[in-house]
């Protein structure tokens, strides 16, 4: 039975390194549990089950401290006086959701205290403490406080109620509207354990492109009902708004954000929502969008929408997380720049209670995108990043491609806002401008496929989007460390190579698909596979034409000065940067500039020639890939060994497909040879 794959990060395999094994047998002698709640008795169980199975030996639990070593684990409120004035201080370094992970010394003898201000930061303590043994780390004489930069860190499920999933290649919606609330499945429950492992404290149970029924009580009690499960675990509910709501099931004739008889029903709705799961964390919203209802309709604006709603939740403490992807085919020179013109000028106007949720980039989860000119760039409003786990535009989920290295190429991105060292990480952790609300959301890749994101490796991003929403500043490397060790194994000869590939997968990717700054030339309406010839759908800014600008001339969108001058929306140091081709930097060229085929790259390459190599690059990397996964084997069970090397094989043969599909199409243009080492298309 598909047992390894189905238990994602959380394997508690045991320890095999003898000397690891020797110091965590002599450090952990037992475990004792001083709180009493539902939380603290999910943080026991999970402590018990974790060190049990690592240790290789059940470890007792006790009622006291009696001898030495043992892990205590209780929020602060239930720690003694004695045992708070060893760990008083600590707790000054800690927010709400932080832990303390510490070896003390109590009455002369050692103990291990995991604390926090509350149950829930416990539990983030006791996964932490058990990553800790998972990842073959020294825990001798811990001394942690470490706590969340980021205030919502919330996964964005696009499940519809019928159980499809918008953008899902993991089956379907583990929420089963038809036996809730009543059927509690186990995976509810798995799945919370699993999200608290990596601190999300968030969920948005439904698509953005809502569907109204989800307000009506009928599923209101389906949706308290995991609400229940999910809040033993930190974890919030959130729904999806349809703007059209008051008229689609409160029988008002209109939705219009300034009449007073569709702000009281919105009103009405949240304390009926809000009586039936008092800790409701608010609204997603994506409004005039994509042909999606909105404030403009009534010729209202986003500002009127989001704050009507957000009068709604706001006495119950709740949150509007109001989206700014917006593009109309009316305004169509530029998709990249509608939403900063529409957004912008509102900076300053939300209420308080309001974040506008920003993709990464301006187009749409493209491999590669220059980071969205909206971040920073609104002074007074908290901006939050909107992440796609599921791999709508890199190869669905049979590609195998470690989105974190993508996460943290545009985290790092310096925005210059506020000066050099304005980075996107410190817009969405809210330190730049100190805003009180922060958070990054994650499209959501998970459905009820038994290894639960389709692909094995696509369980590494939704565990890199979980740690890099606690803190936007690791590492990626350092992430697909722990991942690869907690799902896997320690073995360095495993190690080692299989993490070069997840790190090098990102760029090879891009090289197959996007290379030097292309975008948005898959295939329509599913965006799989290769489309840059399609140029007959009714909104130009649909067509992959429209985007890549071949012609006889050369190749790439002219967002410069002498272009649409989109460039003129990043800070003047980012924008001066962009809007040279000789300053921007060559991953970005072809988005920024439309450039001649014999255009000069910086290896002395053609920009065909420099191109058609990208190409075969990306095809050589698949094989490499291949190589590295087939060495593998024998550290790896059987079965996950065996999915990953048929997908493997299929994006091999599919980037091939790309490379072939994309030159010999673009050759048409340039009208000139490959270059040598480059393989004839066949
Ligand atoms: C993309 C995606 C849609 C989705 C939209 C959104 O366009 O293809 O399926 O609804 O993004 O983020 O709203």
């Amino acid at each position: 039975f598909a047992q390894k794959d189905y238990k994602l990060w959380l394997q508690y395999d045991q320890i095999s390194n003898s000397q690891m094994a020797q110091e965590y047998n002599a450090e952990i002698k037992g475990i004792v549990s001083l709180g009493s709640s539902e939380t603290s008795k999910i943080a026991l169980k999970e402590l018990e089950l974790g060190l049990n199975n690592m240790l290789g030996n059940k470890i007792a639990v006790k009622s006291k401290f009696e001898g030495s070593n043992n892990v205590i684990v209780g929020a602060k409120s239930n720690l003694n006086s004695e045992l708070l004035k060893t760990i008083q201080d600590d707790f000054n370094a800690i927010n709400e959701e932080g832990f303390i992970i510490k070896f003390i010394s109590l009455k002369n003898k050692k103990q291990i205290v995991i604390t926090g201000k509350n149950d829930i930061a416990v539990l983030y303590g006791v996964y932490h403490f058990l990553r800790l043994l998972q990842t073959n780390k020294s825990i001798k004489n811990l001394s942690i406080a470490d706590s969340p930069k980021t205030n919502i860190r919330i996964l964005n499920h696009w499940d519809n109620l019928d159980r499809t999933v918008e953008r899902g290649y993991a089956g379907f919606s583990l929420w089963n509207w038809q036996k809730l609330p009543d059927f509690i499945d186990q995976r509810y429950i798995d799945y919370a354990r699993v999200n608290a492992s990596i601190g999300i404290n968030g969920t948005v149970l439904t698509n953005v492109n809502a569907n109204a029924l989800i307000l009506t009580p009928q599923y209101l009690e389906k949706v308290e009902a995991l609400a229940n499960v999910f809040r033993l675990y930190g974890i919030k509910v959130y729904l999806t708004a349809r703007f059209s709501a008051p008229i689609e099931i409160g029988g008002l004739k209109t939705a219009d954000p300034k009449d007073i008889a569709v702000a009281n029903w919105w009103k009405d709705k949240a304390k009926e929502i809000y009586k039936r799961i008092p800790d409701f964390g608010g609204f997603l919203v994506k409004a005039n969008s994509e042909g999606q209802p909105g404030p403009q309709n009534y010729g209202r604006d986003h500002v009127d929408g989001a704050n009507m709603l957000a009068d709604a939740v706001a006495p119950f403490g709740g949150v509007i997380m109001w989206r700014a992807f917006v593009y109309s085919e009316h305004d169509a020179n530029d998709r990249a720049k509608q939403a900063y013109a529409e957004f912008q000028p509102y900076d300053g106007k939300f209420k308080d209670n309001v974040i506008v949720q920003v993709k990464n980039g301006a187009i749409d989860f493209q491999p590669r995108e220059p980071f969205h000119p909206l971040f920073g760039a609104m002074k007074k409003t908290p901006i939050m990043m909107e992440f796609q786990i599921t791999q709508e535009y890199l190869g669905f989920s049979t590609h195998l491609v470690y989105l974190p290295k993508l996460f943290q190429e545009v985290l790092e991105a310096d925005t210059y806002q506020a000066g050099k060292g304005s980075t996107v990480a410190k817009v969405v952790d809210g330190s730049l401008y100190k805003n009180k609300l922060s958070g990054i959301a994650g499209v959501a890749n998970i459905g009820n496929d038994l290894n639960w994101t389709g692909h094995p490796f696509a369980q590494a991003n939704w565990y890199g989007f979980g740690r890099l929403a606690w803190d936007p500043y690791l590492d990626a490397g350092v992430i697909a460390d722990e991942w690869l060790r907690s799902t896997f194994s320690n073995n360095e000869n495993f190690i080692k190579p299989v993490k070069k590939m997840m790190l090098q997968s990102r760029e090879t990717v891009v090289d197959y698909m996007t290379p030097l700054g292309l975008h948005h030339i898959m295939d329509t309406g599913h965006h799989y596979g290769p489309g840059p010839w399609v140029s007959n759908l009714s909104r130009p800014e649909w067509n992959p034409t429209y985007y890549h600008k071949a012609d006889k001339n050369g190749i790439g969108f002219d967002r410069s000065k002498t272009g649409t001058n989109a460039t003129a929306q990043y800070a003047s140091q980012v924008e001066k940067i962009f809007d040279n081709s000789e300053t921007c930097p060559e991953q970005d060229l072809l988005w920024f500039h439309h450039v001649s085929w014999d255009y000069k790259l910086k290896n002395g390459q053609t920009l065909w020639n420099g191109m058609a190599l990208k190409y075969q690059e990306g095809v050589n990397e698949v094989h490499e890939m291949q190589n590295t996964w087939n060495n593998a084997e024998k550290y790896v069970d059987e079965e996950r060994f065996k999915e990953v090397q048929m997908l493997l094989g299929i994006q091999y043969k599919e980037a091939k497909w790309w490379r072939d599909a994309c030159l010999l199409y673009f050759q048409q243009y340039s009208g000139k040879e490959l270059p040598a080492g480059v393989e004839k298309p066949t």
